[in-house]
């Protein structure tokens, strides 16, 4: 069976906005700081009414509205979250009933910030192997929910909001939807990006805990290789690719990315000055954003990737 097709993207944000002035009134940061380090300039941050499910659901709407198909045709949810909106049943199951889907399969993955990378791919091997026929693949995060506000090398970093695509089973025509997929993890550097929290440790939900610079170094070799792993593997060139749609953790981590493979800076989508980091959702956000502002289009070679805590990392080549 051939790669899984694109049929629609989506995506949803928290109605509230943060900006960097706003966040050095409360921790001891300031604008300047934030933008030359990082690129952020403002963030997207949940309201009580808003959760991971109902982003991921809004988000979700989007996406089979944009492919004009019917929420009962999803026989197959995957939803990559960190911040799930209980520790169970997973977020999907929410997502499908909110949508009205039965029957299907709805189930959560957990990478980080890469997890749509990981939902991406687990969705896709589903659809090869016959599992549905077609799937809502969905990034979800309020990790607002999860921040430890008083520490400003991790609060002013991250942002809520989710990304979602439809995905449908290939024709058989090997050149188009999913053309090559890498995922990595290296569970022996857990400590260097984590939650200092959880059911079966603390019974709490506790705090992301980073520490920036290790991360950052890992980031630019480990996203840099597993790009020329999918280039390799699906006998591709750097420069024939039309997009790269990063994870939007640090502007300075995606010029540093580009810079190590040549691939031109303006063939990389950039939405971290706007969204922050999002985690799970700022692939499919981002690749939402370039897709409606028109500059993703059908016949496009896209490249996907991300890398989170874990650490995991992957990469996805996608003709649109
Ligand atoms: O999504 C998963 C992947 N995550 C990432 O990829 C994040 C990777 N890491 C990074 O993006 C960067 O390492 C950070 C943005 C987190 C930090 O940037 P940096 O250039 O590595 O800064 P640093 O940690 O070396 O800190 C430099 C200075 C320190 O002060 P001293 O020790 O030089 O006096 C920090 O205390 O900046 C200080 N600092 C801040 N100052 C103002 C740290 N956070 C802040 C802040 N505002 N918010």
């Amino acid at each position: 069976m051939s790669g899984s097709r694109v049929l629609g993207t989506g995506s949803a944000l928290p109605r509230r906005i943060v900006t960097n002035a706003e966040l050095a009134e409360q921790v001891d940061t300031s604008d300047e700081w934030i933008t030359a380090r990082t690129g952020i300039r403002q963030r997207h941050i949940a309201s009580d009414d808003e959760t991971t499910a109902t982003l991921a659901t809004a988000a979700a709407r989007a996406a089979l509205e944009d492919a004009g198909i019917a929420a009962d045709s999803i026989g197959l949810i995957v939803l990559a979250t960190a911040t799930p909106d209980n520790t169970f049943p997973a977020t999907a199951t929410k997502v499908q009933a909110a949508l009205g889907c039965t029957g299907g399969i709805a189930f959560d993955v957990a990478a980080v910030c890469s997890g749509f990378l990981y939902a991406l791919a687990t969705a896709d091997s589903l659809l090869r192997t016959g599992m549905a026929k077609r799937a809502l693949v969905i990034g979800a995060e309020t990790f607002s929910r999860i921040l430890d506000w008083e520490d400003r090398t991790t609060c002013v970093l991250f942002g809520d909001g989710a990304g979602a695509v439809v995905l449908e089973a290939g024709t058989g025509d090997e050149t188009q939807g999913i053309l090559g997929t890498k995922l990595h993890a290296d569970g022996n550097q857990h400590d260097l990006l984590y939650v200092d929290g959880g059911p079966s440790t603390t019974q709490t939900v506790g705090h992301v805990r980073m520490r920036g610079q290790e991360v950052f170094r890992h980031a630019v070799v480990n996203l840099s290789d597993v790009l020329k792993e999918v280039l390799e593997d699906t006998g591709t060139s750097a420069d024939q690719l039309d997009w790269v749609v990063p994870h939007q953790a640090n502007a300075r981590i995606l010029d540093a990315t580009a810079r190590k493979l040549g691939i031109a800076p303006e063939k990389v989508i950039v939405t971290v000055d706007r969204h922050a980091n999002t985690s799970a959702a700022s692939v499919p956000l981002a690749l939402d954003v370039a897709r409606k502002d028109g500059r993703i289009k059908p016949g496009d070679l896209v490249m996907l990737e991300a890398m989170g805590g874990g650490f995991t990392w992957g990469a996805s080549l996608i003709r649109m």
